[in-house]
C-alpha cells in the first residue's frame, strides 16, 4: 500500500467495488432464498426491494462517475489503461441494469415471490458475471500504489469529493443509497469512505431523519 498520499482515490475505488460486490452477493443469496421459500414477512420483502433497488442505482451511478469523470481524468496520465474497453463494457451493461430496474419494480408489484423475482435473480446473476472480470481490470490498472504516487494529495481529495457529488446526482433516493453505501462496508473502512460526505449526512440525516426509511434494509446490511 502506498504511503505517499492519503487519502487516495484508488482506495475509494476499492471501497465502492467492495460495496457493490457485497450488494450483489447479498441480493443474489436473498433472492434465491425467497424464490425458493417465499418472503418470511412483509418487512423482509420491503427491505429486499429497497436493497436491490439501491444496488442497481449505485452500480449505474458508479459507471457514470467512472465514464464521465474518472476515466477522462486519467486517460493521459495512464496511457496503458484500457479505458475504451472499460467504457465499452459500461455501455454493454447499461441495458441489463435498465432491465434489472424494471424487474425490481415488477417485484415490488408482486405481493408474493413469483415470476418477476425469478427474472430479477437471472439479471443479478448476469450482472455478477460481468462485474468480477470488469473490476479486476480496473483494480489492476488503477492500483492504490500507482494512483497514490501519480497525483498529489489535494487532487485526491478534490477527485473524491467530485466523485461523491457526481454519484449522488445520479443515484437515489439518498435515504436508501447513503445507508446502502456506508453499511455494506465494515466499520473500519466506513469512516474513511464517509470522509468526503457532508457531516450533516453522516451525523444527522442517516442516524436520525432517515432512520425509519432504511430500517427494513438492516437485515441485509452490516451493523
Ligand atoms: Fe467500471
Ligand atoms: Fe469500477
Amino acid at each position: 500500500m502506498s504511503e505517499q498520499n492519503s487519502p487516495n482515490i484508488a482506495e475509494d475505488l476499492l471501497c465502492i467495488h467492495a460495496i457493490i460486490t457485497r450488494g450483489l452477493n447479498v441480493s443474489i443469496e436473498s433472492g434465491r432464498l425467497f424464490a425458493q421459500d417465499g418472503y418470511p414477512d412483509a418487512s423482509a420483502r420491503e427491505g429486499f426491494i429497497a436493497y436491490v433497488g439501491s444496488l442497481v442505482s449505485v452500480l449505474d451511478a458508479h459507471h457514470l462517475t467512472e465514464s464521465d469523470l474518472f476515466f477522462p481524468y486519467f486517460r493521459d496520465k495512464l496511457p496503458d489503461a484500457p479505458i475504451d474497453l472499460l467504457m465499452a463494457q459500461h455501455r454493454e451493461l447499461e441495458p441489463v441494469l435498465q432491465q434489472a430496474k424494471a424487474a425490481t419494480d415488477e417485484v415490488s408489484a408482486e405481493p408474493r415471490a413469483g415470476a418477476a423475482l425469478g427474472r430479477l435473480n437471472d439479471l443479478l446473476g448476469k450482472i455478477a458475471d460481468f462485474w468480477h472480470p470488469h473490476i479486476r481490470i480496473e483494480e489492476d490498472h488503477f492500483s492504490v500504489d500507482r494512483i497514490g504516487t501519480l497525483i498529489d494529495a489535494k487532487e485526491h481529495e478534490r477527485l473524491a469529493v467530485a466523485a461523491i457529488q457526481h454519484s449522488q446526482q445520479h443515484s437515489g433516493p439518498d435515504y436508501l443509497v447513503v445507508p446502502f453505501l456506508l453499511h455494506n462496508l465494515p466499520p473500519d473502512r466506513r469512516a474513511a469512505f464517509a470522509r468526503s460526505m457532508p457531516p450533516v449526512v453522516t451525523q444527522h440525516l442517516l442516524p436520525v431523519v432517515w432512520k425509519e426509511k432504511w430500517e427494513p434494509m438492516r437485515p441485509y446490511l452490516l451493523p
